[in-house]
């Protein structure tokens, strides 16, 4: 889980390599480093985020047209400046920077240790490069046969760029498992893990699979597989602007896509659903649809916020399609031993698209002969891949490492899913059908409502910004907003927070409410509404503190609660998309107050590309 740069061609690598990385550190930021392939060939790397990387190199030479650069997500080894990537091989013919994990690397390290090999690192990277430099020594003619053959030996997941000094014009990127993208320039190429680092300079990709190996000069890329079988590299045209990767004026990445989200659920639902069109058009679902009306049973899987979204799926698919459906941890259901039948549909969500958990549930349903859909916003990214079809969300990259509009744009398009299977079946009237394609077209509309109280939702932060935790309650569709407004306090602001069907309060959590604990309660005019103003007397009654998401123009919370915020009217199985956006305000807010890094909180990383 860690951002890996490389280039080569005629630039100073060193500009392209900094901000390159700068735009990988939402895969990992606890440490950071650069070689460039000059007559040094020297390595920095340091402890820390890329910023402390640059003023560490400062005042060095490194000019030079060839180089990789690392951000680091700690798995082996703790963040430290020797653990740091990149890694050179013990005799200083390799140096190589990686993502992912070598699971075989205690015994491959022992198997090196016996021959005398020497290690100063705790890492499975400095593994790898031992081990090529010593398949290498033992008269393997070139980087390139002594690369293939010490990845023949390795079990686990990598993205790699490596360098062999030996053969100082050529760089080699491999992958297995974790993502990795060349950009294709004129006499110039640029390797990273995902396209962010590289659109600025070419839109022109090759997304690599699994086993590719790419020998990368500035004359040109030649594309093979381990075993040595050429390969055709596939270029693909970026759809992705610079502009959307910046910040755009916001203070940070999580606050512009908050804000950003009346846009992207309009990116995710253009052309696909309209009130012009009167119908729900999912292209990439065309050839599977029928498959989806006869579906026995859905199985939605996914990790953290992606998951919570998928528990509105379920909402959704059972209300508009009456078709049963199961919510699983991806991390859960790979383990278990899940009954999977052909007649089954499996439905992954994933941000990223490269989730480790998520993508291996994927390939156990797949063999066990279900059809598995993917709903993914990183497009090329290993889900999409892998899955027989899906829907992209379309939502633009998401940088914050906490997730908002990616999930308003996965909750989108289970609703539109929902709408298409349920029309189909039947289960819905044209009438109704219409109607709530209707409502959701309006949802941008009403979030821009939403987001001009935001100097509301930052004063009540400021009342809770120092409260130890929180209580979340939803009931319905709004029990996983509950979860996911919990998930986003506790993972940004650290303090401790949890979601619960406001039911379920009487059976346990009711015993920690005092004056001192704020319960965020999600209570917008529904079919649940009346039961949820009882569970809102009982916090009362304990003197806890409520913060109500309301309807506007709602009186009777109004009077009972200590704080309401209003969302609009909308069609209550949509009110998932509004009501989330004070939760995410709010959260954001109280995590500044309390000085926390919301784009880059402690511990995380943006895609989690190990188990
Ligand atoms: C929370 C968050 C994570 C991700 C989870 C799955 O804000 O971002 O919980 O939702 O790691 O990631 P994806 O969606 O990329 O599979």
């Amino acid at each position: 889980m860690c951002g890996i740069v490389g280039y080569i061609g005629n630039r100073e690598a060193y500009n392209v390599l900094i901000t390159g990385l700068k735009r990988l550190e939402y895969r990992g930021y606890d440490s950071a480093g650069i070689s460039i392939l000059n007559s040094q060939s020297s390595i920095y790397k340091c402890k820390g985020k890329v910023s402390d990387l640059e003023r560490f190199v400062s005042g060095n030479n490194v000019s030079g047209t060839i180089g990789m650069g690392h951000t680091r997500w700690a798995t082996h080894g703790e963040p430290n400046d020797v653990n740091a990537h990149p890694h050179k091989s013990f005799h200083g013919k390799f140096i190589l920077i990686h993502n992912g994990i070598i699971e075989n690397y205690a015994r491959l390290k022992e198997k090196l240790m016996a021959l005398g090999i020497p290690f100063k690192s705790e890492t499975d990277t400095e593994v790898l490069v031992n081990l090529i430099e010593y398949v290498y020594e033992k008269g393997n003619s070139t980087a390139e046969i002594a690369v293939r053959m010490a990845l023949s030996e390795v079990i686990g997941a990598y993205g790699l760029v490596i360098a062999c000094t030996d053969e100082p014009d050529k760089l080699i990127a491999a992958r297995k498992g974790s993502p990795l993208v060349i950009g294709v320039g004129s006499k110039e190429y640029f390797i990273a893990s995902d396209a962010t680092p590289i659109v600025e300079y070419t839109k022109s990709v090759i997304y690599l699979n699994d086993n590719d190996v790419a020998i990368i000069s500035r004359e040109g890329l030649i594309l093979k597989n381990l075993q040595n079988d050429n390969q055709i590299p596939r270029i693909h045209q970026l759809d992705l602007d610079i502009g959307e990767i910046d910040k755009g004026g916001y203070k940070h990445f999580m606050l512009k896509e908050i804000f950003e989200q009346p846009r992207s659920i309009l990116d995710t639902f253009r052309g696909r659903v309209g009130t012009e069109l009167n119908a729900v058009y999912l292209g990439g679902l065309y050839n599977v649809t029928e498959r989806l009306v006869e579906a026995r049973r859905i199985i939605i899987i996914g990790c953290g916020t992606s998951w919570h979204a998928g528990l509105v799926g379920e909402y959704l698919f059972e209300d508009l399609a009456r078709i049963s459906v199961e919510v699983e941890y991806a991390s859960e259901f790979r383990y278990r031993n899940p009954i999977i039948t052909p007649d089954d549909v499996v439905i992954a969500i994933s941000q990223s698209g490269e989730t480790a958990d998520t993508l291996a549930a994927v390939r156990l349903a797949k063999e066990a002969g279900a059809l598995v859909l993917g709903i993914c916003n990183v497009v090329g990214s290993s889900i999409p891949r892998e899955t027989d079809a899906g829907v992209y969300t379309h939502a633009g990259p998401e940088i914050g490492v906490a997730s908002t509009k990616a999930f308003t744009a996965q909750v989108t398009v289970l609703a539109m899913m929902a709408l298409l299977i349920g029309r189909k079946k039947n289960v819905l009237s044209e009438e109704q059908y219409l109607s709530y394609i209707k409502s959701l077209t309006e949802v941008p509309g009403r979030i821009e409502q939403i987001l001009v109280h935001d100097d509301e939702f930052k004063r009540i932060a400021s009342l809770y910004k120092l409260a130890n935790n929180f209580l979340y309650l939803g009931r319905g569709y709004l029990f996983p907003v509950a979860l996911e407004g919990a998930l986003k306090l506790k993972e940004i602001s650290y303090i401790h927070a949890e979601g619960y069907p406001a039911a379920e309060m009487k059976h346990g959590p009711i015993a920690l409410i005092d004056h001192k604990m704020p319960v965020v309660v999600l209570a917008t005019k529904d079919s649940s509404y009346e039961k949820i103003v009882s569970n809102i007397q009982e916090v009362k009654a304990r003197n806890g503190i409520v913060i109500a998401v309301v309807t506007e123009g709602e009186s009777v919370i109004t009077k009972m609660a200590d704080h309401v915020l209003e969302i609009p009217v909308i069609d209550p199985i949509f009110a998932p998309l509004l009501a989330v956006i004070p939760l995410q305000l709010i959260a954001y807010h109280i995590a500044t107050m309390r000085g926390c890094n919301v784009d880059q909180p402690r511990n995380l990383a943006k895609s989690v590309t190990v188990e």
